[in-house]
């Protein structure tokens, strides 16, 4: 019997995931590679779209690798790679940008999102051509599900969009029309003190993140100073109480507790009180993981052997689909 195929990926722009990607996409990587045929990819080739420092970005591609193996990545049942390792990615890219309507591209929210803040002068064409290149990593491997986060769904519409397109093109069964998999509890954690956008490893601030490698210390201290509302009642209200609803988001997701369960053991308690406890959970989840994470940064030569063998997997699903394409294509 077939096992659908899942792939999903990570950019490398930071020194350390935040929580949002782990909750959001991570440990759904984890629990779908139990019973699917799951890729998963550090996505360097997108991380040079803000233009990196190219030795800051090769120890950020390392750090990201390290976070996906600590946080439940099984090389043994799943791949595990880097992305510019497998050139068939860019390759693909090409060919499903001269299938993109520059209209379309220019109407992903996240572009004109980056590209508002950094002007057009300092917006690469890498920027606005970055889900061209997803709907390659996702075509490439014939996926039929993908795990993200809420902020990536226009994307995926965007990889579902060109799928079609090729198969009305060259002929039913191209290629695999890609499924979004986004776990709602989970599929935008916000910002602790912009508690209305998604925390995010590029945000300007790093004050409203729970890095996964922070220090213990500033990680309980930006959980404390997270921004609430003037009200005292602790209850899960997206709209109302934006803050509050994240960190019981989190408390929840991190515990395995329902929110209805939180809300009640904290009736009548304090803000305080709950930031307190949630801080513990918090450290609690990442005393273990940093600890594995520089396990696996402190014997490089096996973190290299582990992205290799996920390379040379990847590529050997990923050539015959290129060559199929390119004769489809007419190359
Ligand atoms: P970032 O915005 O932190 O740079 P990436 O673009 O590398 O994140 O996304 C990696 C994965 O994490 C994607 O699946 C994305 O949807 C997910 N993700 C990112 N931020 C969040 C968040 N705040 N809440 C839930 N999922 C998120
Ligand atoms: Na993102």
């Amino acid at each position: 019997p077939h096992r659908s195929r899942i792939f999903s990926g990570m950019q490398p722009t930071s020194d350390s995931l935040q929580l949002g990607n782990y909750l959001g996409a991570l440990t759904q990587w984890v629990a779908l590679q139990e019973d699917h045929d799951a890729i998963y990819c550090v996505v360097d080739l997108h991380a040079l779209t803000v233009n990196p420092d190219p030795a800051v970005l090769r120890e950020r591609t390392r750090r990201t690798a390290a976070q996906f193996l600590a946080a439940g990545v099984d090389p043994a049942r799943s791949i595990l790679f880097v992305q510019s390792h497998v050139p068939e990615h860019a390759e693909l890219a090409w060919l499903l940008s001269c299938q993109t309507g520059f209209g379309e591209a220019g109407r992903m929210t996240q572009f004109k999102d980056k590209s508002s803040k950094q002007g057009t002068e300092g917006t690469t064409v890498g920027l606005f051509t970055y889900p061209v290149l997803m709907a390659a990593d996702i075509l490439l491997y014939g996926t039929d599900l993908v795990p993200v986060g809420e902020d990536q769904r226009q994307h995926l519409e965007l990889s579902r969009d060109l799928a079609q397109r090729l198969n009305s093109r060259f002929g039913k069964g191209t290629v695999v029309v890609p499924e979004p998999h986004i776990v709602k509890a989970t599929a935008k954690i916000y910002d602790l003190q912009d508690p209305t956008s998604k925390m995010s490893k590029s945000a300007e601030s790093p004050n409203g993140l729970i890095e996964l490698l922070d220090d213990l210390k500033v990680v309980t201290k930006r959980i404390k100073s997270a921004v609430t509302d003037t009200e005292r009642e602790i209850r899960f209200d997206p709209l109302a109480k934006p803050g509050i609803s994240n960190l019981l988001t989190i408390y929840s997701a991190l515990t395995g507790r329902s929110v209805e369960a939180l809300e009640q053991e904290y009736a009548g308690k304090g803000y305080g009180d709950l930031k307190k406890d949630l801080a513990e959970v918090v450290v609690d989840f990442l005393t273990p993981f940093q600890e594995r994470v520089h396990g696996y940064l402190a014997d490089p030569a096996s973190l290299d052997e582990v992205l290799a063998d996920g390379a040379d997997r990847a590529q050997a699903l990923a050539a015959p689909t290129l060559e199929r394409l390119y004769d489809r294509f007419g190359l």
